[in-house]
């Protein structure tokens, strides 16, 4: 049996991580912040209407959207768990308009903690999977802790995310491959139990919200025309659960695509790149597949700010590549 945490401390001596080159485990115990902050949001779903975490809290954040109570809740056990650890240097959460500086001092403040800490919100009433996504990146030894939140999110140290359903898993890459773990609920461990995670390389699932159809750019309209008639080779179903982590989970299991193209009500797009796309696309990168805004590598975004949105397609190599030539994008 093997834990998040050790797997963890094999990377860092893999990667020999900077900051803890001797790694004796500081990075693995910091990333143990994470998953006891999972457990507690996990808990919590697992007995919500028990609780009182169902609705609204009846605030706004950031973005403008009405917080769910389990937004709040899932955002203070990830603020406290993660604010606690040595190594944090600074987290940056969607539910937070600004960061929260954990440790400014360059000599211990050595990583940023990026997160969505629920995802799916509005899926949280209907007893639908919902998820945490996470990104990691290096504080930069030059410059402020603002440019190290802004770099692209092909420097990102690590990406991932738990996804709460019928059993909650955490998938994440350090560079070297993907590997999902299960939360075993009798240790209370998330245990090992998929190694270098292969997205197919085509799928039959397209997931995009087709009620924005009349809103996307051309390309797009054609491109799921192109899908629905068979033009690649194989019949397609259309999946769409409204949470990304969902969502983007069977994509890597069972290939296909997933598309939030640019919409009139949203020509950036909705979802977010520091903690929604770059994540995800380092996932599925490192696991085989393909991450755009629909034209351009969304690992090389630059950011300009942390709430940054940006249209996002992900999926298998031969529905992303079609996608490319039909939107004009650079496969
Ligand atoms: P969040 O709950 O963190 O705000 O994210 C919701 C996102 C994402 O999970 C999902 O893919 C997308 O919103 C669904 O948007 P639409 O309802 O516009 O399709
Ligand atoms: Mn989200
Ligand atoms: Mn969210």
């Amino acid at each position: 049996m093997t834990t998040f945490e050790e797997h963890v401390l094999g990377q860092e001596k893999l990667l020999e991580i900077p900051g803890f080159g001797e790694a004796r485990g500081s990075f693995a115990w910091m990333m143990s912040g994470l998953t006891l902050a999972a457990r507690r949001i996990e808990a919590q779903i697992r007995s919500a209407g028990l609780g009182d975490v169902y609705g609204a809290e009846g605030s706004e954040n950031v973005q403008g959207e009405a917080q769910q109570k389990l937004d709040v809740v899932a955002n203070d056990a990830m603020m406290e768990c993660l604010g606690s650890r040595e190594g944090v240097a600074a987290l940056v959460s969607e539910e937070d308009e600004s960061a929260v500086v954990v440790d400014g001092d360059p000599a211990t403040g050595r990583y940023i903690f990026i997160f969505d800490p629920l995802d799916g919100s509005s899926n949280i009433d209907v007893n639908v999977n919902v998820g945490t996504i996470f990104s990691v990146h290096r504080r930069l030894a030059e410059g402020g802790l603002d440019e190290s939140m802004l770099q692209a999110g092909t420097e990102q140290v690590m990406g991932g995310y738990v996804l709460y359903g019928p059993s909650t898993v955490l998938v994440y890459t350090a560079g070297t491959g993907v590997h999902g773990f299960t939360l075993d609920a009798a240790s209370g461990a998330f245990v090992l139990t998929s190694e270098h995670m292969a997205m197919p390389e085509q799928g039959s699932y397209y997931s995009v919200n087709e009620a924005n159809a009349a809103e996307w750019p051309e390309g797009f309209q054609t491109y799921v025309g192109t899908l629905r008639s068979g033009g690649l080779g194989r019949a397609y179903s259309s999946r769409y659960i409204g949470s990304l982590v969902a969502d983007f989970h069977r994509t890597l299991l069972k290939g296909g695509v997933f598309l939030y193209p640019p919409t009139d009500k949203q020509p950036g797009g909705k979802l977010r790149l520091l903690y929604e796309a770059n994540p995800l696309a380092f996932v599925a990168e490192q696991s085989g597949g393909m991450a755009t805004n629909g034209v351009d590598r969304v690992l090389e975004i630059q950011p300009e700010k942390i709430h940054q949105r940006t249209a996002f397609c992900v999926g298998s190599r031969r529905e992303m590549e079609a996608l490319a030539a039909a939107v004009g994008g650079k496969a």
